[in-house]
């Protein structure tokens, strides 16, 4: 099964004439959060430290990719003239029902850059249909879900081209594809725990693609629920690659790495023993630490709002008081997802109505919970 695969074995060769003329293929693709955290990374797209998260089930992007052959195989003509790199991919993209050119830049970059794993997209004219279930300024960042809806969309075509691919491949070349448009988007193509990144515990880890969490997942994260409270609906204050690069000169990078490693295989064994209030240590520890090596960074950010404290004292209270299991981590942003096991689903629920949602801009909040991974919708 995790038969480690290289960056070789994603380039495509068969370059036959016999191509399909037209279609289109759906996929639904979650988001995911992280448990502990990719932050930091080298060209191209290879994270400075393996990260794990939960697969989400309501945050979903639903991506349609329409393809119909162009009447000139540029992809050979150009292959002749050595020019292949400068020809730009077609497409088109809309999202939610509107043509959106301004979305064009980094779909473009993504397209040009997994172009050589795939170069028959540039026998086609693509048209990118894109939805979110989540709204679009909620201040939750949609590359994951859909990088890797796109991602998913052009392995079925390659699919097409090669009938013959196992699902393993598949879904590996997809991940790896997925990784090229977002780091994060790598850990969206299956779930319900996604490992990105090498780490020495964790067999088949590895930096160009998230794998499943290879050993038996303990029942008390099964169904596991996420919560997220919309503190700051705002756009991004640090964009990731700004976000990323702050990591190049900080003076406690290294230790971080180090720390992500270690985070990582002692949740390895939590996942395993069901051991909640380890779980809660390591997922709230690498919440901060995300902030904190923002906080540290030169130029520094502070991403929190007040409210993202006011929500995270009052977890401290309630699980002081009640003994619950309930935990919180972050993103790169205001937002808290709230973190808790399903067997504490009432209490916690009436917890959050009670306490948080004053801290919510106009009380929005998402009920969300793990999931399984990417769907095709045929
Ligand atoms: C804080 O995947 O958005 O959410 O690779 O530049 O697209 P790029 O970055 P991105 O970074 C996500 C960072 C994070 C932590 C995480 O998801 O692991």
């Amino acid at each position: 099964m995790n038969k480690m695969l290289t960056e070789q074995d994603f380039i495509f060769k068969n370059n036959s004439e016999d191509i399909p003329k037209k279609g289109s293929f759906t996929w639904k693709t979650p988001s995911n959060i992280a448990l502990v955290k990719y932050w930091g990374k080298r060209d191209p797209q290879i994270p400075e430290n393996p990260s794990i998260s939960f697969t989400l089930d309501a945050c979903f992007t639903m991506t349609t990719l329409e393809f119909s052959k162009r009447e000139t195989r540029h992809f050979e003509l150009d292959s002749k003239s050595n020019n292949e790199n400068l020809k730009q991919v077609q497409f088109d993209i809309y999202f939610e029902g509107d043509k959106k050119d301004d979305f064009k830049p980094k779909i473009q970059k993504f397209l040009q850059r997994i172009k050589q794993y795939v170069p028959f997209i540039s026998n086609y004219d693509l048209v990118i249909r894109s939805r979110n279930s989540f709204p679009h300024s909620s201040g939750i960042a949609s590359s994951a879900s859909g990088m890797s809806a796109l991602a998913l969309g052009i392995m079925s075509l390659e699919k097409e081209l090669n009938p013959n691919m196992t699902d393993d491949y598949f879904n590996k070349k997809a991940s790896f594809l997925a990784r090229l448009g977002s780091g994060s988007a790598s850990r969206s193509i299956e779930g319900e725990l996604v490992v990105w990144g090498n780490h020495n515990d964790i067999q088949g880890s590895n930096d160009l693609y998230g794998i499943k969490f290879p050993l038996t997942i303990h029942n008390n994260f099964k169904n596991y629920h996420d919560t997220i409270l919309l503190v700051d609906k705002g756009e991004k204050q640090v964009s990731s690659t700004i976000g990323h690069n702050l990591m190049h000169k900080h003076p406690f990078a290294e230790k971080r790495f180090e720390q992500a490693h270690q985070n990582l295989s002692q949740l390895s064994t939590i996942l395993q023993n069901g051991n909640l209030k380890g779980f809660i240590n390591i997922v709230e520890s690498e919440a901060l630490t995300l902030h904190a090596m923002m906080l540290t960074s030169n130029p520094y950010f502070i991403l929190m709002k007040p409210n993202t404290l006011s929500i995270i004292n009052k977890i401290w209270e309630f699980r002081t008081q009640t003994n619950s299991n309930v935990c919180f981590t972050l993103d790169a942003g205001a937002n808290v997802h709230i973190l808790f096991p399903e067997k504490e689903k009432q209490s916690v629920h009436q917890f959050i109505e009670t306490e948080l949602l004053q801290f919510c801009q106009n009380n929005h909040y998402i009920c969300d919970r793990v999931g399984f991974g990417a769907k095709q919708i045929k």
